[in-house]
Formats: structure tokens, C-alpha cells, sequence
């Protein structure tokens, strides 16, 4: 049967989870994408719409990591037809959550879902590092987990070298992220390019508790493990502002740990309970509220369910 039009959709994700920069990340239930693939006679990606970017994205395929997801399942395929993409964004930009990540894995499971579903997982992974690649780095802590689900271990950036790790049944998240602007390339580039031995033996150890903590599914373990990351937010705490004082307001409801989601700025903290979650969700929005700055805040769980396509 010949499909004409489909959509797919991809997860938000957590990446680092605090200690574990660049090699762990977590699908969250939601928010997701959207991305609306359809036939054309016309060879190559167009993009046609980008709703929910306040005007912000490019669409120009080739500077849009959905469209260049897209053209790269376009090769990989062989076909000589096009596709028309429409994007929604459910996620923010620039925030944290995988944006970038989430609309490359939705278009390359949308194109090739449209074509039968010639490449396989590993292929659709290759697919959307290359989006992401253009916007955030050559790297699938966002990617990998938006793709499969659930929260993994990545390695490198193929798919044997992604692994899959225990979700703890009872984790809830609560996560705010505040108006403020920080660009991933900004966040990259204030790392220190090296690290003490004694430091990369105090990384190392917390990422092994962090992993215990998973498998023995103990959530004030994981949060202690997050929390102690001594490489990569001490580096960006001068960019999330609000950090210490989200940390204190959440900890105080009940919170376990909080992180910097990914390149920030939002700030995840880790719960177990939905009731706690929504009562430091809370917290954190009265945090920045005095400070002036507007926040969203989300209260969501991790999910096992990576990106989806149906028939349209
Ligand atoms: N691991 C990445 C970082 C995630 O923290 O820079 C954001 O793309």
C-alpha cells in the first residue's frame, strides 16, 4: 500500500541527567513534535509550514535539522520523489528539552514511515544525528533517547553503542524552564577543554552510583548522583539563572535532585510522587516569578515510548 501522508512524532528528552554530560539522556511523556510528511513529484524536502517557533525557524530545509533529516532518509532510500514537510513545535527552543533533536527524529521517522519503512532504526539514528549535528553537535544524548524511548546510555553515536537502562516506576519529573536564551553552541563553549584526574574520578564514580541508583530503581540515590556533577555545571551555572534558588525551593517540597536539563535552561528536578512534582513545579515558577521572569513549568514523567508514526 502507498502511503501519501503521514505524521510522526518525538519525544522531549532530558539529556546529561546532571553528571552524565553528553552519554545520558531520557525520553519525558511530553511535550513532543509533530512532523507531517507528505508526497511530492517534486525530488528533495520542502517545508511547507512550522507552527508553534514563533516565527523563528528556518525554512529552508537545508538549515532546518528537520529538513536536513529528512533529505538525508531521502538518500539513504534512493528515491528519486520528494517530500513535503509540515513541522509543529510542542517543544520550546532553545531550552533544554531536545528541541532540535525532537524535530529530526519526528521528519526522519515521517519520511520513511511514507516510504515503507526501508531503513531500520540504526539508519533513522544516523538520520537525525545529522539534523542535529547542524544545530547542536555531533552528539545522541537527545536524540537517541527521543528515538528509542526510555532512558539510555549513549556511547557513541551508532546504535550498538546505545543501551538501554531500568526506569525507576515511581520517577516524576517536574521542570521549569524560564524566558531566558541560551543557545547550546554558548553553553558548549564555556567547558573546560580538560579536566583533573581527581575530578574525572569523582565524574566517574557519581555516573556509577548514578546507574546503581537506576537498577536498584532508589530515586534519593539518583538524585544525590545527579546532583553532583563537578565538570559541566559549575562551568554554566553563571548561564541559568535562578539555579541555586530553584535547586533550595524544590528540595524544600520534596524534590531529590535538580539538574540543568541538557544545555539548560531549564532546570529538571526529580520526584517520587506526581503530588510532590506538582508542588515543586510550583516552587520553581514562584522562584523566578520574584525575580521577575516569566517561567513554563511541566510536570511529566520518563516514558518508554519512542517516536510514533500513523497514517494519515
Ligand atoms: N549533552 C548536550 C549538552 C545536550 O549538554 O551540551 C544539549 O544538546
Amino acid at each position: 500500500m502507498t502511503l501519501h501522508a503521514v505524521e510522526a512524532t518525538a519525544n522531549a528528552t532530558v539529556a546529561n541527567l546532571g553528571v552524565g554530560f553528553d552519554i545520558l539522556g531520557m525520553a519525558l511523556a511530553e511535550p513532543c513534535d509533530v512532523v507531517r510528511a507528505e508526497r511530492s513529484q517534486s525530488a528533495g524536502v520542502q517545508i511547507a509550514a512550522i507552527t508553534g517557533d514563533d516565527g523563528k525557524l528556518s525554512r529552508d530545509p537545508m538549515r532546518n535539522t528537520a529538513g536536513i533529516a529528512a533529505a538525508h532518509v531521502l538518500r539513504q532510500i534512493g528515491t528519486a520523489e520528494g517530500v513535503v514537510l509540515t513541522v509543529h513545535k510542542g517543544l520550546p527552543l532553545a531550552s533544554g528539552l531536545g528541541s532540535s533533536a525532537a524535530s529530526a527524529v519526528a521528519a526522519a521517522v515521517a519520511v520513511n514511515a511514507l516510504f515503507g519503512e526501508p531503513l531500520d532504526r540504526a539508519a533513522l539514528l544516523a538520520a537525525s544525528l545529522e539534523g542535529e549535528a547542524a544545530v547542536s553537535g555531533r552528539h545522541a544524548d537527545n536524540v537517541a533517547p527521543s528515538l528509542f524511548g526510555g532512558i539510555t546510555l549513549v556511547l557513541g553515536t551508532t546504535a550498538e553503542s546505545i543501551y538501554s537502562l531500568p526506569m525507576p516506576p515511581n520517577l516524576h519529573l517536574a521542570l521549569v524552564t524560564p524566558a531566558i536564551a541560551v543557545p547550546t553552541a554558548q553553553a558548549r563553549a564555556v567547558l573546560p577543554q580538560s579536566v583533573s584526574l581527581k575530578t574525572m574520578v569523582h565524574q566517574t564514580a557519581n555516573v556509577a552510583l548514578l546507574i546503581h541508583a537506576l537498577y536498584t530503581g532508589d530515586l534519593a540515590l539518583l538524585g544525590t548522583a545527579m546532583e553532583r556533577d563537578s565538570v559541566v555545571e559549575p562551568a554554566r551555572a553563571h548561564l541559568m539563572r535562578g539555579l541555586p534558588e530553584v535547586r533550595a525551593a524544590a528540595r524544600a517540597c520534596g524534590a531529590l535532585g535538580t539538574v540543568i536539563s541538557g544545555a539548560g535552561p531549564t532546570l529538571c528536578s526529580i520526584c517520587d510522587s506526581e503530588l510532590v512534582a506538582q508542588r515543586v513545579a510550583d516552587a520553581m515558577r514562584a522562584v523566578y516569578a520574584e525575580m521577575n521572569l516569566t517561567a513554563v513549568v511541566r510536570v511529566t514523567r520518563p516514558t518508554a515510548q519512542g517516536a510514533a508514526w500513523r497514517a494519515l
